[in-house]
């Protein structure tokens, strides 16, 4: 199991329209780990609500992590919970980062591409980039620019910046034609971090246009049916302890864990996230989640056990 950490609300700050800020600091005593750009991490909320965030500041900040939160009007409480309920002072329980969407630091240039709360984990990166002198360009694309949060910082910077606002040019941004100009280049990054919509077209395009290193990461589940050939009851081996449960159909994966006692971490329950990532020994996943690229799947040698399943006759699981 992982270990929380003990923080405490440092500074909310008004970032745009809907979007605050939110630093937290450790508790007198305890050190924040360090982490890497792309991270995120998980606040207990004060509503029992379990929620990912990215990290926004720069990764050689020490002691310190700052979240950026769009109220978002389908909310099921927990963006409405950060808006209304955190105080300054207040403690929370929050994870240590983890990194679903790591940068590839190496690489020759890099295109970073946000949408609307989809900044957070980009102006991370570029601040990265930045610090180590990578070529790098941001898109930026938001409904409005009173919506778009952290234009200032991106400005900061000084490096290529390409702003959209919507509203001001009377519609979404032509993703495609953006793409296109590059071409593939085995030595150029792209990675997207925003609404479904914009992901969808980002794979889709990337793939069509032969853009390898096309890296997303997702903050709303995309509902993945299982595969035809996917077993509905499957058994699974427990490597460490050398247990064996079986999988029905009424319950996930996880859920039949946790059944049998078994530890292990999650927050979202829906495949976006990535914290219930667990390492596959043997066996093939049906893959069903929002966090693993397409690389990851094929190799199988993790899965999200919150919403995946089983094509295989049995997995076996390092648990
Ligand atoms: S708990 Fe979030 S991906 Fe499984």
């Amino acid at each position: 199991m992982s270990t929380n950490l003990n923080a405490f609300v440092h500074t909310l700050r008004y970032e745009a329209d809907d979007v605050i800020s939110v630093e937290l600091r450790p508790v007198p005593g305890t050190e924040f780990p360090a982490f890497t750009a792309g991270s995120h991490i998980n606040l207990h909320l004060p509503n029992g609500m379990e929620r990912s965030y990215s990290l926004c500041n720069s990764s050689t900040e020490l002691n310190r992590y700052v979240v950026g939160v769009l109220r978002d009007r389908a909310s099921r409480g927990g963006s409405r919970c950060v808006h209304e309920q955190l105080r300054v002072g207040m403690r929370l329980l929050i994870s240590a980062p983890g990194n679903n969407f790591p940068l590839h630091e190496e690489a020759g240039h890099t295109v970073l591409i946000a949408g609307g709360i989809g900044v957070t984990p980009i102006l991370c990166m570029a601040r990265r980039l930045k610090a180590i002198e990578r070529s790098f360009e941001v898109m930026y694309f938001a409904r409005s620019r009173q919506s778009a949060a952290f234009v200032a910082e991106l400005e900061a910077l000084g490096v290529p910046l390409m702003l959209h606002f919507d509203e001001e040019k009377g519609g979404p941004p032509d993703l495609k034609a953006l793409l296109s100009v590059r071409g593939p280049q085995a030595q150029t990054h792209y990675y997207a971090c925003g609404p479904t919509i914009m992901l969808d077209a980002f794979e889709k395009i990337c793939n069509e246009l032969g853009h390898e290193n096309a890296h997303i990461e997702r903050f709303a589940a995309v509902e993945v049916a299982a595969s035809p050939n996917a077993h509905a009851t499957y058994s699974v081996e427990l490597r460490r302890s050398g247990r064996i449960i079986t999988v029905t159909p009424d319950k996930s994966l996880l859920d039949t864990l946790l059944a049998a006692g078994v530890e292990v971490d999650h927050s979202c329950c829906e495949g976006v996230c990535g914290t219930c990532e667990t390492r596959v020994l043997e066996g093939e996943p049906d893959h069903r989640d929002s966090v693993l690229g397409a690389k990851e799947r094929a190799s199988n040698k993790v899965m999200m056990v919150c919403v995946s399943g089983c094509k295989s006759n049995s997995l076996t699981l390092d648990l």
